[in-house]
């Protein structure tokens, strides 16, 4: 036999242990695929990486069977034109803005976009104007995109092209799109949503079930974009790119995604998203009903355990996700990954102490209740045997205030730069962005000053071993000082 690769040895070994996800993808395993009969496509999956032989069509001048997954999408989602994507939200993303955009213009964008905006800024010379997100002073984590922000930056910016803004962002937190898109309208910009997290809204709403927010689609957004592999069932990498007005030409947007996206697009995710449009076609209500049915179990049985604290099924808020922490008890959110880590539960993502999990299509009643099994165990050890929190303390204060993204002065970014210690960089100006993946979100981008409390709490996350994009090994940034140009 061949000798394992060590990518495929960590996976069967992942695979094995039967995780209870709560994690990306949506559809949490084979199971799901299984279960809507598509064993076919699990056992000849080697056999459908093919590429454009006759009769496959062609992702970027689709007339046959990819056209016709994506006319699906199309009345899923009610939009004008559909695009399957095959490098993920961020090549849709992209393409929208550099169609969107043009080149040394102006983008008003919210401070919190994924990284995927900060990088098209770069391929076209587009100026950003940031719009900056409530803060959620509770958790110390991003909140909505007031309209206001929205109204009075046009106003100051009629030069603009166009408005993006991530909603639900990465806990589920929406903003108001309906207002935001009369604005935006009013002042005839083009408004684009990432809705990378939200793929699912428009599924809910479309079966009747209209406990969530409104999708972007539905509130007027010229062009969304859904990541169906977080929530939904498509492969990972593969995602939908939504048109839904003439205020950006269809050319222009198949222009920019056949620039973005691989020449060799994956039949395999391709599959993936007709598999997911056609379950979502046939079987979308009962599934969302379960869904819907599994996470109110999940709320209403979750609020009874003691110290749990959770933030609950609040209008504007996509409760999907769910987030919650105990540090009624003194646990931090890596402690509690880390519990729940041992008890074969994958979180998502955890910031300070609030931990994020993510629900998909795929989870099932079961692991809702292992879930809430393995939370009542850690309430109780708890209340039998407290613990001293006094390091939980100090991480604390490392994080607070840091991650709302604060109003800050943007300075011309360094000509010169050189590798610094992290806690050396002080008062220097970033000259590479400095990411925490996930979430994805910049903490610091080029041209904005490093603040002790950020590289503390850069620090903080390197400490726990999280990946943090920007920081080399040796713990060093790229930075250079206000008078270095
Ligand atoms: C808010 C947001 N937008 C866009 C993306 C990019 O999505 P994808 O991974 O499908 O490229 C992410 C990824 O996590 C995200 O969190």
């Amino acid at each position: 036999m061949e000798k394992i690769t060590t990518v495929k040895k960590f996976l069967i070994e992942h695979a094995k242990l039967n995780p209870v996800s709560f994690h990306m993808p949506g559809h949490k395993g084979a199971a799901f695929y299984k279960r809507f009969g598509h064993n076919d496509f699990l056992e000849n999956f080697i056999d459908c990486d093919v590429t454009e032989i006759i009769g496959a069509d062609n992702l970027f001048l689709t007339e046959g069977i990819l056209k016709e997954a994506q006319d699906v999408y199309s009345e899923l989602y009610d939009s004008r034109k559909s695009y399957l994507l095959i490098n993920g939200s961020s090549s849709g993303i992209i393409a929208a803005i550099l169609a969107s955009v043009s080149k040394g213009k102006k983008l008003i964008m919210a401070r919190n976009c994924h990284k995927s905006v900060f990088n098209t800024l770069t391929l076209a010379d587009i100026q950003p104007i940031y719009a900056y997100p409530e803060l959620n002073d509770d958790y110390d984590i991003s909140g909505p995109i007031p309209p206001e922000e929205i109204d009075l930056l046009l106003k100051n910016n009629p030069d603009a092209d166009a408005v993006i803004l991530p909603s639900p962002n990465y806990y589920g937190i929406c903003s108001d799109i309906e207002a935001i898109s009369d604005i935006v309208h009013r002042n005839n910009k083009i408004l684009i949503v990432d809705q990378a997290h939200g793929a699912h809204l428009k599924i809910f709403s479309k079966y009747g079930i209209t406990e969530l927010p409104e999708s972007a689609e539905e509130s007027g957004a010229d062009i969304v974009i859904n990541s169906t592999h977080k929530t939904l069932a498509s492969l990972t990498q593969s995602a939908i790119l939504n048109l839904n007005s003439d205020r950006v030409s269809h050319y222009m947007i198949e222009d920019k995604l056949q620039c973005i996206e691989s020449t060799s697009p994956s039949y395999v995710l391709m599959t993936s998203l007709d598999i997911n449009a056609g379950i979502l076609k046939t079987h979308g209500y009962e599934l969302m009903q379960d869904w819907i049915d599994n996470l109110n179990y999940f709320y209403d049985e979750a609020i009874k355990i003691p110290g749990l604290e959770l933030i609950d099924r609040i209008p504007g808020m996509d409760w999907t996700k769910i987030n919650f922490s105990f540090r009624k008890f003194g646990i931090s959110g890596h402690e509690l990954e880390q519990l729940l880590l041992a008890k074969n539960i994958f979180i998502e993502l955890y910031t300070g102490d609030l931990v994020m999990s993510m629900t998909g299509i795929g989870n099932t009643r079961d692991d809702f209740r292992a879930f809430l099994e393995a939370l009542t165990e850690i309430s109780e050890n708890r209340i039998n045997n407290q613990t001293d929190s006094t390091s939980y303390a100090s991480e604390e204060n490392a994080t607070k205030h840091v991650l709302a993204f604060k109003r800050a002065a943007i300075y011309e970014i360094p000509k010169k730069a050189k590798r610094v210690p992290l806690m050396e960089a002080e008062g220097l100006i970033c000259k590479m962005s400095v990411i925490p993946y996930p979430p994805g979100v910049p903490l610091v981008c080029p041209g904005e000053k490093f603040e002790r409390e950020t590289l503390l709490y850069i620090q903080t996350l390197r400490e726990k071993e999280e990946k943090v994009i920007g920081v080399n090994s040796a713990g060093e940034v790229l930075a250079g000082d206000c008078h270095s140009y």
